[in-house]
């Protein structure tokens, strides 16, 4: 679905990138490498997006809650998206892909927020694909944020929406596909007001090992659900019966 400031056709699809630690330990590797190697998941991921239907890709990077892991493995996460950012931004330009990041922005390290505002302006052309990476995350902050920022104001559904995107410098979009790779089934504080109506997706498989075949099986899954938002399949049928 589309906001009114997002005229990108095509589907929203976010992935909960789950599974890079274990798919390392499993190989004996330190939990960095899952990191580095869900790196090339990410662009093989996208660059299958536009043709399969999906205009907007939302990606799980570093939750809020991901502040509690050792420091070691928060600076090498962190590390890693600034290498992203440099490494990847004119392919991305290239591809006609739009870069976002969404989350809080301060409390990222010393330049980080500068080198991602450097990225969306050179990417904010693309149209092909609008690539929103999710770090330092959390739904139900943007919740409370949208609430505090509203309190006893009246307003509607798409307002508050529109609150709860803002505080986590997004737009307001909702997700039609959420995937959750590396085999557990839980949404851990990600696109709570945003996913009210998603298809869930759950994969055994880590995200490391994720691609354009995985994201074309979910897609085909996606187009077979009945996606009835409340209401009925085919009302007229059914009134009749
Ligand atoms: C997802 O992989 C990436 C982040 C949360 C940063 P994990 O690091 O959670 O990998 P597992 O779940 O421990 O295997
Ligand atoms: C969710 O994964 C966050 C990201 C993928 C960025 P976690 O690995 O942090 O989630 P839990 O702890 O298993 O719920
Ligand atoms: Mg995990």
């Amino acid at each position: 679905m589309q906001s009114p400031s997002d005229p990108r056709p095509g589907l929203h699809a976010a992935i909960i990138m789950d599974g890079n630690g274990r798919w390392a330990t499993r190989r004996g590797l330190p939990r960095a490498a899952g990191h580095r190697t869900g790196v090339e998941a990410i662009r093989r991921t996208a660059e299958a997006c536009p043709g399969l239907g999906i205009g907007t890709l939302t990606l799980y990077a570093f939750s809020s809650d991901n502040w509690q892991r050792p420091a070691d493995e928060v600076g090498g996460l962190m590390r890693l998206l600034r290498v992203y950012l440099r490494n990847e931004t004119a392919r991305l330009a290239r591809t006609g892909t739009r870069l976002s990041v969404v989350g809080r922005r301060d409390r990222l390290p010393a330049g980080l927020p500068e080198a991602i505002e450097r990225a969306e302006a050179a990417t904010a052309e693309g149209r092909k694909l609008h690539l929103r990476i999710a770090v330092d995350y959390s739904a139900r902050d943007a919740i409370l944020a949208a609430a505090v920022r509203l309190a006893g104001e009246p307003t509607s559904r798409a307002a508050f929406g529109a609150e709860v995107a803002g505080a986590m410098h997004g737009s307001p979009v909702d997700v039609d596909l959420l995937i959750r790779t590396g085999g557990e089934k839980r949404l851990s504080d990600f696109m709570l007001w945003e996913a009210a109506y998603a298809e869930l997706h759950f994969t055994e498989q880590m995200w490391p090992d994720f691609g354009e075949d995985d994201l074309a099986a979910a897609m085909a899954e996606f187009t077979r659900r009945d996606r009835r938002f409340g209401g009925l399949t085919n009302p007229k049928v059914s009134a009749a019966a």
